[in-house]
Formats: structure tokens, sequence, C-alpha cells
């Protein structure tokens, strides 16, 4: 049992230490570079919006509203939630912004930590990542499929083998009502075979049962209707021109007619995308879904404003970094060091403060050990370092108002003036 004095990390999320640095940049700045080449433009929203926000986004009956989410009273009696997810905050800064008035489409993405409370869990956590894309003010089948071009080949581009891409199509307003009815009906005729929350959700939202991962629902949903048998003839050929476009773009996908996505807000396309290349020790493990989006024309009308079409999408940057950290070369190094500046007195240790920044405004990286006393753990340190040059900086040379260069290969030293140091290193290392 963990030790009640002792204050750790909340279950379901982690820090990420400085050599784990570099694989989350590598995603977002992978991602953030096709993103503008797509011309998306970045848009940071709060991380604390009011719940009613997600409640209308998401939906009621939605996992994320009923159980996910982090949300606290103000004193003023607001409530107010931690973001489970981009979607929604993005439509409210277009809504609130005035956004539609802009040349449509409004192309916006962003990145940053998602919150949900959810069971943690390899590939499953409380506080993630997500990279967050989204196409506001087009309705056109051509977004959906650069959409699924924009994630796929994010994926691609991060080294992700054996991509599947999962489509499928859950109508509209105009002909999901009928498809609910022949849901409901069916699932109510096998009502004793569903798992508790099925049962539940048969009531609230047929549709979210054939989103469960139980084995017993499993059988179930086999045999359930499917959505693309039942489309209106505009989503039927709205999905027909998105499977078309990605035919043309040639990105590989299977159409999955139990595909419906956890949240209430999407209409027509849905997508997911997964890898099939598993490490042999997870086979037991369920294949985690690494990107995923849809088309979600509702959601607008939901939140009060004007209707609104728009599609978009998220990675999971911790499960994309679960699949490629082994294959990336770690590289923990940052940018090459040259210069070692070691000191010796309390006078040398102030005038090295002042050069330390006036290298760092040439822009010259230098590393140095001010805490350290002894000379020779200071060219121990410089060893380590692998710098080209250790600046030597003394009692002796204050007075002088000199500094020793000291070239680490040969072991060459030159004593030059004080205030011509950072000339002259620039000289030596950029010729
Ligand atoms: P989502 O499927 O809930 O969609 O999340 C997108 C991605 O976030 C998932 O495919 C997965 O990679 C990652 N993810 C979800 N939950 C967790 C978790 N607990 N731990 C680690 N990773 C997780 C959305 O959030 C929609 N807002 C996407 C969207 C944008 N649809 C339209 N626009």
């Amino acid at each position: 049992m963990a030790n009640k004095n002792k204050i750790q990390r909340l279950s379901g999320m982690h820090d990420i230490l400085p050599e784990d640095q570099y694989y989350y940049e590598n995603i977002f700045d992978t991602c953030r570079q096709i993103a503008e080449f797509y011309d998306f433009k970045k848009i940071d929203t709060p991380l604390l919006e009011y719940s009613d926000l997600y409640i209308k986004g998401a939906g009621i009956s939605s996992d994320i509203v009923q159980k996910q989410m982090y949300s606290l009273k103000t004193k003023g009696g607001d409530s107010l939630t931690l973001r489970p997810e981009f979607t929604p905050g993005v439509a409210r800064a277009y809504i609130e912004h005035g956004m539609n008035n802009l040349p449509q489409p409004v192309k916006l993405f962003s990145y940053g930590p998602v919150f949900r409370y959810e069971h943690p869990q390899a590939g499953r956590y409380r506080q993630f990542h997500q990279f967050n894309a989204e196409v506001i003010g087009d309705g056109s089948p051509v977004v959906d499929a650069q959409l699924i071009q924009f994630f796929y080949n994010a994926l691609r581009e991060l080294k992700v083998k054996n991509i599947v891409v999962e489509v499928n199509s859950i109508g509209d307003s105009q002909c999901r009502p009928y498809y609910r009815k022949l849901l409901t009906n069916y699932l109510k005729s096998r009502e004793a075979s569903l798992c508790a929350d099925c049962r539940r959700r048969a009531k609230e939202n047929p549709l979210r049962v054939l989103d469960c991962k139980e084995e017993k629902c499993q059988r179930i949903i086999s045999q359930a209707p499917q959505t693309i048998d039942h489309l209106c003839e505009e989503c039927h050929s709205h999905f027909k021109s998105v499977l078309e476009l990605l035919d043309e773009a040639e990105i590989p996908y299977r159409l999955n007619p139990h595909l419906v996505r956890g949240l209430d807000y999407y209409t027509k396309t849905v997508f997911e995308m997964y890898s099939e290349e598993k490490k042999e020790e997870d086979v037991s493990q369920p294949r985690l879904c690494l990107a995923a989006g849809g088309r979600y024309d509702g959601l607008f009308k939901l939140l009060g404003s004007e209707a609104t079409k728009a599609a978009g999408g998220a990675l999971g940057v911790e499960r994309v970094n679960l699949l490629i950290k082994d294959k990336e070369a770690k590289s923990t190094k940052g940018p090459e060091i040259h210069v070692f500046l070691a000191q010796l007195g309390m006078a040398a240790k102030r005038k090295s403060l002042k050069l330390f920044e006036e290298f760092r405004r040439a822009r010259i990286r230098v590393a140095e050990s001010f805490g350290k006393d002894s000379l020779k753990a200071q060219l121990r340190a410089a060893d380590k370092a692998e710098v080209k040059y250790t600046l030597l900086l003394g009692q002796k040379e204050v007075l002088e108002g000199t500094i020793i260069i000291r070239d680490m290969k040969t072991g060459k030293q030159d004593i030059v003036k004080f205030d011509k140091v950072v000339d002259e290193i620039k000289k030596r290392i950029r010729g």
C-alpha cells in the first residue's frame, strides 16, 4: 500500500522526464509541420471550461460525461471541468470569436494535455496528450477524406507500421432516428444477454452499445442491424464520396459497420486508426486506438449557435509514443557544447556569471559547474561534457583582466584579454 505520508503522483498521471522530452517533442513537431502544410492554424483554448460545454458537446449519455470528467465547483457555485478533449472548446472559441465571418473553412490545430477519469492501464491514462485538428465551416466529403489522410500520414511519418484505418458512417438527424428505432428493438429482444452498462446504454443511447468491448455484447453486436444499410440518400452519397476519395488518395481503409465512436456529437463519417504491429509481450492486450475522429455537423447547434458543418480528429500522443519509442534513435543530447567555463575563487565566480550570460547572447553554449570549488572536479566535468575548449578563470586572471583558453585536444593554453574571450571563441569555433 502506498505510504500515506509520502506525496506521490496521481494514479494514471505521469511525469515526462528530461530523457523522454525528445520523444514527445518529436511527435508534436512532426504533427505540427504536417498540419501547417495542410494550412491549419494553431489555437490554444483554456484547460478549464464551464462543465456545460462538455455536457452539451460530448452528450449526456457519453462515457466522458457519465464518468470521466474532472469537475469542480468554484466558490461562486460555477461548475467547471478540466478539458477531456479539445473539440467542444475549439467550437466554443470559433463561435465566441465570430470565426464564421472569416473565409471558410477555418482549420485549427491544438495540442496539449487532456484529462479523463478512466481506469488506468497500459496506454490508458487520466492525463494524456492529444494532437487535435478541426476543419470548421465545410460539409464536403473532401474534408473528411483529407482529415483521414492527415492523421494517416502523421502516423506514417512517425514511423508507425501496419496502420489500419477503420471507417464508417453513422448517418445524421435525417436517417439516424429510424436506425435507432431498429437497433433499440433488436437490443430489447436480447436485453438479458447484454452487460449492465449496455442495458443502460440500450435505453439512453443504443448506438453506444455497438462500441462495447465486452465479449458477451460482441456476439450481439455482430448480428445487429448496421448503420450503413439504413443511411438516407444524402449520407449515403456523402460516404460513397469519402470512400472514393480515400481510394484515389491510396489510403488503405477497412469498413467497420459497427464503428460508432464514444461521443454523441458525430454525424456521417467516423474513423479510427490502429497499428496491427504488436510486440510479443502484448498480444493479449486489446489493440489501442491511436487516432480517431469524424464529422460533427450537429455540435454547433447543440452549443446554441447556428448550424455549422465541421469535422476533426485527434491523435493520442502517449499511445503513439509507446509504439515508436523503441525504434527512435535515442537523442538525449542537446545542442553541441563547445566551451566549459571553470572558475577558482569568489572573484572569479562573480565574473563568470556575467561572462556566461555574454556567451548566451552570442549563442554559444557553455557548460559550467559554478557550485564546485575544486579545479580538478571542474576539469573532470569539462572532460565529461566533451568540450573543445575550457576557459580557466582564477584570482590571478581576474586581477590581470585575462582568462586562459585551454584546447582540450592538444592541451595547449593561451592567455587572452577577458573582454575579448567571447570574440576569440567565436572565431575558433565558427572559423
Ligand atoms: P477520442 O477517440 O476520445 O476522440 O480520443 C482521441 C485519441 O486520444 C484516441 O484515439 C487515443 O489515441 C487517445 N486517448 C483517448 N483516451 C485516452 C486515454 N485515456 N489515455 C491515453 N490516450 C487516450 C476525441 O477526443 C475527439 N475529440 C476527436 C475529434 C476531434 N473528433 C473530432 N474532432
